[in-house]
């Protein structure tokens, strides 16, 4: 996945926000990335996602999520196997 794809796509928030927000504003907590454009807070496939940020970020690493393709794929996936639903747009 790449700094611009979308990390959170029920609310469009990418990757690059969330990096930038762990570094600015420094959570105590993974839960608190949902200050960050509302991310995980719908559907909720990208949880473990932005855990994984959190803790590469807070180390000052940059985690090497699936590719964007797949990604949203698996996220797909996840919603029509009833384990999520996305907001209403
Ligand atoms: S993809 Fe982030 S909550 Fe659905």
């Amino acid at each position: 996945m790449d700094m611009d794809d979308e990390l959170c796509l029920c609310f469009h928030v990418r990757k690059r926000k969330v990096v930038n927000f762990v570094r600015v504003e420094r959570p105590s907590v993974a839960s608190q990335l949902s200050e960050c454009g509302g991310a995980g807070t719908g559907c909720g496939w990208c949880r473990p996602f932005l855990k994984r940020i959190f803790v590469s970020a807070t180390a000052g690493a940059i985690d090497d999520l699936p590719e964007a393709v797949d990604y949203r794929s698996n996220r797909q996936t996840y919603i029509d196997n009833g384990k999520g639903t996305p907001p209403a747009s």
